[in-house]
């Protein structure tokens, strides 16, 4: 493929109007960023420049990048620093044309460091009322639990959100997948369902299709955060197909944690053909050498993703999105009107 003719890909890709569906916040805390704060708050990490950062962020799996991301989330520790990291993404959104996004946001991550509730969401909610005023990005929150914690720890979570309950659509199940199976959060996705929340869960990440089957059977989710391990399953291809169950599929995640061994093993482009709803995102985009419009263009120059897989692509995340109907509509007429 020529040089040109990835550059004239790209730059579709980006004037594109995008939803982003699957983006933990932490995850898109970037280097420079992270040294700052680690000085400002006079918090010890092993690097001392962005080249030092950016080249330990080499992964042999989901662990070993979650040690890197619970240690770099460490340095979040006042109202500001929660408003920058917020601001730093939307910034992104703007630049990448990502219209509307939906944020994993995961309070069990700093409640060790001393960090309250009130003290993380008036930072985040001052970046989002900003940036909804000042360029009219559309943000949700999902609040996302740690599945390495106990069921009763996330419980307690749960009852700490309390407060802020009308900031979030749903909630979501991160963090490290083997050994913490969906049956173990049960007793939490029901309470959170009786109390209005929407839900997600990571699974078939790592983790095999029975996580998947149980995310969906047992924890009520509407949609699957990866899911990309379907494929060991018939059974499982044919219920999501047939009930159009959407996935966050994030390809550069998936190389960077060796879920794939390259961008070129990639199963996305198939389950798009066999009929899933599969949509693009960028997981931890710090992390992983890339933002959403970097993820389309590795699609496309591993895996010749065409103009009409990828204007599928943004459409089903428009349409799988906790938006209401009549937003999703509207963002899919000016995506239409766009092509
Ligand atoms: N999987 C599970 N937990 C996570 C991930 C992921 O890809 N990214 C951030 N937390
Ligand atoms: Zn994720």
């Amino acid at each position: 493929m020529s040089l040109e003719s990835q550059q004239h890909f790209s730059n579709w890709v980006a004037s594109l109007p995008k939803a982003e569906l699957h983006l933990h916040i932490d995850g898109s805390l970037q280097a420079h960023r992270l040294l700052s704060l680690a000085r400002k708050n006079s918090i010890e990490l092993p690097y001392s420049s962005v080249e030092e950062v950016e080249a330990a962020y080499q992964f042999e799996n989901l662990q070993s990048f979650l040690d890197l991301y619970y240690l770099g989330a460490s340095v979040l520790i006042d109202e500001d620093d929660f408003y920058h990291l917020m601001m730093d993404y939307l910034l992104k959104c703007k630049e990448q044309n990502i219209v509307h996004t939906e944020i994993m946001v995961e309070p069990q991550t700093y409640a060790p460091n001393g960090v309250s509730f009130a003290t993380m969401m008036s930072g985040f909610q001052r970046a989002i009322s900003d940036a909804s005023e000042g360029w009219g990005q559309s943000v949700l929150l999902i609040l996302s639990f740690l599945r390495h914690m106990s069921e009763d720890e996330c419980i307690q979570a749960l009852a700490d959100a309390q407060p802020y309950k009308g900031s979030f659509v749903a909630i979501g199940l991160a963090s490290a997948e083997n050994g913490n199976p969906p049956k173990k959060f049960k007793r939490l996705y029901q309470m959170a369902i009786e109390q209005g929340y929407r839900a997600t869960a990571h699974a078939g990440e790592e983790g095999p299709p029975q996580y998947i089957w149980d995310s969906l059977n047992e924890l009520k989710v509407e949609r699957i955060d990866h899911g990309v391990r379907c494929v060991e399953d018939e059974a499982l291809l044919a219920h999501l197909i047939e009930q159009q169950i959407a996935l966050t599929v994030c390809p550069l995640s998936n190389t960077k944690l060796c879920v794939f061994d390259s961008m070129q093993q990639h199963n996305v482009l198939e389950l798009l053909e066999q009929g899933i709803a599969v949509t693009i995102n960028s997981d931890d985009p710090a992390y992983f050498d890339g933002y959403l419009n970097e993820n389309f263009d590795a699609l496309h120059q591993s895996l010749a993703l065409t103009k009409a897989q990828a204007l599928t692509l943004i459409e089903n995340s428009f349409k799988a999105s906790f938006l209401t109907q009549s937003d999703k509509d509207t963002y899919l007429a000016a995506l239409a009107a766009h092509c």
